[in-house]
């Protein structure tokens, strides 16, 4: 990343960088092992922190000029319920989620947009590998098309699709006891799958 900063330089304006990279390890809670924490933590958090480092610089340079300047960082409505294997993922995602907002704050007063994309199972690479149902799955296609328009709207955020992320907010604004027995049972019902899997 530390190569690409030269680059930005002298590339011209910078007016929007959007940091997407991001990796989802999963736990194993009978073999507990802190390395996929983390892995997820390293990727998903410390990578974009430090691409911010590379991008910020060169949204500046274009904010001086009075042009546009907006940061997008791509986070996940998964961490807003406590999914089964999800310690990880979940918990660098939230990180983001409060790194982005916290970011906001702090750029407001130079016009830099701080916009935090949430996306519900996009089909791709990273969710090919996953042995479990994922409700209201969306083509990547359609996935950027939401990222594009939210953008052109002008939303600082983006959450998609709406019919899965709706009914997480709803769970999310039930009481923590409800939560609990729910997300419990989930995790009951995914490991006895993955047993009779095995
Ligand atoms: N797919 C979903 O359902 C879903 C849902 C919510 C949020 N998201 C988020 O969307 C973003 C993109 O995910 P995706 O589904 O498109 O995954 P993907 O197909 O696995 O693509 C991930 C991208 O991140 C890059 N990357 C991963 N680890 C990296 C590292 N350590 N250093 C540099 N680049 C790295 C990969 O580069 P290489 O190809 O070079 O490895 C790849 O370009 C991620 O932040 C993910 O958490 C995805």
């Amino acid at each position: 990343m530390q190569s690409i900063a030269p680059t930005l330089e002298s590339h011209g304006d910078l007016s929007i960088a959007i940091l997407n990279a991001g990796t989802c390890e999963y736990l194993d809670i009978a073999d507990y092992n802190s390395n996929v924490i983390e892995k997820n933590i390293e990727t998903n958090v410390m990578g974009t922190a430090r691409c911010v480092e590379i991008a910020l610089p060169a949204l500046r340079r274009t904010r001086a000029k009075g042009l546009p300047a907006t940061l997008v960082i791509v986070g996940s409505s998964a961490w807003w319920f406590p999914f089964a294997r999800a310690e990880g993922y979940g918990a660098s995602k939230a990180a983001l989620a409060y790194f982005a907002h916290s970011l906001r704050a702090d750029l407001a007063s130079e016009g830099i947009d701080v916009v935090l994309v949430s996306p519900g199972f996009v089909k791709t690479p990273l969710t090919e590998r996953n042995d479990f149902p994922m409700p209201f799955l969306v083509t990547a296609e359609e996935a950027a098309e939401r990222i594009i328009s939210g953008l052109a709207k002008g939303h600082n955020n983006i959450a998609f699709p709406k019919r899965f992320t709706w009914i997480l907010k709803c769970l999310n604004a039930l009481p923590q006891l409800f939560i609990d027995r729910m997300a419990a049972s989930m995790a009951r019902k995914s490991s006895n799958e993955q047993e009779s899997r095995e």
